[in-house]
């Protein structure tokens, strides 16, 4: 059984992959044990821990405060993504980092695993500058928008939209602009293939169709009863003055996930749909 050590796994993503992924044994190193920004705590700890593979998800995650917050945004993305990786390396292990479709300006998609990166904001020049310090050495898997059906600690955009829907709470969502919405279960059978055939290359991991954040927020509604009309439109040049780094066409696409079949918003939704009443009743 391979040995996957990994930062972030109490995050959004982590949490799930960790969750779903039976056939491997996971090595979960929380902060609290190992700050990746502190080089030499970070050093010990790769040291001595045995493992196959390190899967690097730690991240400063929050695109909007990070246009204020640089310093730290960088340190943790950057330094820390160094840290991790030059420990890694010198042990001889393999390295996958998590990256993000942020790092292409949305000016004209769609982006493939070749396309070249133009990050927009501080969050996404970050992560292009980890991509960097390992690119061509360790496997870069971008990935989009991630969903999920629970996760208490944080909300993503899908559980962000519905209960704004469900507090009867106005949105204003953008038409002329593109996402890729991507259930994390995708990304955690796709991350299962790349593991288990590693190669130290870029690849994409983003949903079946990208669509306007106008649409996407629709379909919610619409799946989960809630009023549409409550959803109104705005445009990416008016969103914008409130949030930076925001590139405007996210679509990313893969030339090479021949191996998981991705869904689609809408299909993504239905699977939600369906471990969500498969939960009540196992509460029941
Ligand atoms: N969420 C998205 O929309 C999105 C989109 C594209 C790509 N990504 C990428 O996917 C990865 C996972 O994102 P996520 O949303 O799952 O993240 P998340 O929920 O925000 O969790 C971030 C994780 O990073 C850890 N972390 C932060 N600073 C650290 C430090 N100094 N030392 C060690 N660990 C640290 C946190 O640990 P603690 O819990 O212990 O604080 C947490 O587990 C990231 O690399 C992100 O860039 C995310």
């Amino acid at each position: 059984m391979l040995k996957i050590a990994l930062t972030g796994a109490d995050g959004l993503v982590g949490s799930r992959i960790i969750e779903l992924l039976k056939d491997f044994s996971f090595i979960p190193i929380p902060q609290a044990k190992m700050d990746i920004t502190n080089t030499e705590q970070t050093n010990a700890i790769i040291k001595e821990i045995d493992f196959d593979i390190f899967l690097h998800l730690a991240a400063y995650t929050n695109v909007a405060a990070a246009e204020t917050n640089k310093e730290l945004c960088f340190k943790i993305n950057v330094e820390g993504t160094k840290n991790v990786f030059d420990a890694v390396t010198n042990k001889g292990k393999k390295f996958v980092y998590i990256s993000t479709d942020f790092v292409f300006d949305g000016k004209n998609p769609p982006y493939f695993e070749d396309s070249t990166p133009n990050p927009p904001g501080i969050y996404a020049q970050s992560k292009y500058e980890g991509e960097k310090i390992v690119n061509n050495k360790a496997m870069i898997v971008r990935i989009s928008y991630p969903y999920r059906a629970k996760f208490e600690i944080k909300k993503d955009f899908f559980r962000t939209f519905k209960s704004y829907l469900e507090q009867k709470k106005p949105l204003f969502m953008i038409t002329d602009s593109l996402m890729t919405p991507t259930l994390i279960d995708d990304i955690a059978f796709g991350l299962k293939h790349l593991l288990n055939n590693y190669s130290p290359e870029i690849f994409h991991l983003g949903g079946g169709r990208a669509l306007s954040p106008y649409e996407a927020a629709m379909l919610v509604a619409e799946k989960f009863n809630l009023d549409k009309s409550l959803i109104g439109k705005t445009t990416y040049e008016e969103y914008m003055k409130n949030k930076p780094g925001l590139p405007q066409y996210a679509n990313i696409r893969s030339k090479k996930n021949n191996f998981w079949k991705m869904k689609t918003f809408d299909e993504g939704l239905e699977e939600i749909k369906i471990q969500m009443s498969n939960d009540k009743t196992a509460n029941e």
